[in-house]
This record gives structure tokens, sequence and C-alpha cells, in this order.
């Protein structure tokens, strides 16, 4: 099975976590599962972003209301998700903050911590909590949603470079140790993307000519598939823009 054999028309009913689900790539993802007939339960921190979705999706998004940087709110996530699911399928550790872009020399410890807790301390602790629910799946995936800088750390990108570089370390570590598990784990670099935090990072950047978080999607939505067996790998999603 690959990318390229893969039928959409199968990625249903599957119970899914999308972070970051109120902008952005979460957005796009979190939609398009719907779309496909999957139950999705998209957290952020504003609630109203999410309602959206919700209009146009009122039986299968649960919209939910979710600091990152609180480990009390991902457990009452976990409690809720174990009350209203009997298991779930797929993890996306997708929200994200960029923090500061400067020199480590002038890099203010509490952004580093917060963005260190945000992307990197609270997406482990989020992960290991839902291990529980996906052994419970057929088939289980989690995709950790890196960077460039992640994978070649970058002058200037600071936190947010260190944050993306445990992911990548993280993806390694927890798919070899779920080898023998019905759980793949893989990351996915999604490239120059046009969203708030891109611009962010380029303010001065025409965002026209970046890929849209659609167009992106497909090999996220292949590691949610049946198909996908790969675990341990490192995804660029520009270069599946158009396979599925
Ligand atoms: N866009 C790119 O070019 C690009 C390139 C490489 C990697 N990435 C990665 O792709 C992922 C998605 O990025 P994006 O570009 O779609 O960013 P985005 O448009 O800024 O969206 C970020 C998402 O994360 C959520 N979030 C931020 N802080 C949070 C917190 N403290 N608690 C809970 N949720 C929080 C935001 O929701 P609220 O603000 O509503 O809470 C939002 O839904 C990130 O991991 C990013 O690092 C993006």
């Amino acid at each position: 099975m690959s990318i390229e054999t893969c039928n959409l028309q199968y990625l249903r009913s599957k119970t899914i976590l999308v972070t970051g689900a109120s902008k952005g790539i979460g957005k796009a993802l979190a939609e398009k599962l719907l779309d496909l007939g999957n139950i999705v339960i998209g957290t952020s921190r504003t609630l109203d972003d999410l309602k959206k979705i919700s209009e146009r999706f009122p039986r299968n998004f649960y919209p939910y209301s979710l600091e990152l940087s609180e480990t009390d709110q991902i457990d009452k996530l976990i409690d809720f998700m174990d009350e209203t699911f009997e298991k779930v399928d797929v993890l996306y550790n997708n929200a994200g903050i960029l923090g500061d872009i400067t020199n480590l020399e002038d890099y203010n410890f509490e952004v580093w911590k917060k963005v260190l807790d945000i992307n990197l301390n609270n997406q482990f602790y989020l992960t290991q909590k839902i291990l529980k629910s996906l052994r419970k799946s057929n088939k289980g995936s989690i995709v950790n949603v890196s960077s460039s800088v992640g994978r070649f750390p970058r002058e200037t990108w600071g936190a947010y470079s260190v944050s993306k570089a445990g992911m990548e370390a993280m993806t390694d570590i927890l798919s070899q140790e779920l080898k023998n598990l019905n759980i793949i784990v893989n990351s996915i670099n999604p490239g120059g993307t046009a969203t708030k935090m891109r611009k962010e990072a380029y303010p001065d950047e025409d965002q026209s000519q970046l890929p849209t978080p659609s167009d992106i999607l497909p090999i996220f939505l292949y590691l949610a598939s049946d198909d996908a067996q790969e675990t341990g790998m490192k995804y660029n999603a520009r270069e599946y823009i158009g396979s599925l």
C-alpha cells in the first residue's frame, strides 16, 4: 500500500483528534476529515473559531477549548474523550507557536519556556495520555507536525527550532517503542504554507505564492488511512501535493 493507491473513500468513521484546529493547517485538515465522514475532536484556545466548524458539521465535530500550556486542561480533554469515545484512531499534534525570531544570546527565557511547553513538553504529555485510547484502535496513527528547522536547526529560530527537533526525536523514539503495536508514528514538515504563523515569521512575503493549507493535506490524510503502514518516517508535505 502507498499514497498512490490510497483511496480516501475508506478514510471514514475514524475518531481523530486535531490540535490547533481553529485556523491554518489544522482547520483545513479537520474540515477535510469531517467531509470524508470521520469524527473529529478539534482543539484550540478560541472556541468561537471552532464553533464555525461546528455549524457546518454539527454531528461529527467536537469543538474543545484547550490551552495547551496547561496540563490540567489536557487531563480534562483525556477524560472527556474516554467518556465519549470507545477509542481514538488518530492524533495530529498540530498546534504550535512561533515564539521569538532572534539569536539565542538575546532570547527571552520566559518565551523560550512557553514555546517548549506548547510545542513539545505538553504535546508529549498529551501523546502519553492518549496512548491508552490509541491502543484500542485497529489501526492507530500519531502524526507530529514538525518543520524544516526541526530537521536542520537554523540561526534565529531559537526555541521553535529546538521544539521541533525535539518533536522529531520523540517521533523516532515512539515509533520504535510502538513498533509491535498497531500504532504508526510519523512526522510531517508542512513546508512554507499560507497561514497566520507563516505571516508572523515572514511578514513581507506574498502569501499568494505559497501552497494553501488545503493543498498540503494529502500526506496528512494518507497517514490517517488504513493503507499507511510506514512508521518513524519524516515526510515533506510539499512532495505529496496533488497525490490524493
Ligand atoms: N505554516 C507554515 O508555513 C508552517 C511551516 C512549518 C511548520 N508549520 C507547523 O504547522 C503547524 C500548524 O501551523 P499553522 O501555520 O497552521 O499555524 P496557525 O495558523 O498559527 O495555527 C496554529 C494553531 O495552533 C493553535 N494554538 C496556538 N497556541 C495554542 C495554545 N497555547 N493552546 C492551544 N492551541 C494553540 C491555534 O489556535 P488558537 O490561536 O485559536 O488557540 C491554531 O489553531 C504548527 O505546528 C507549525 O509549527 C507550519
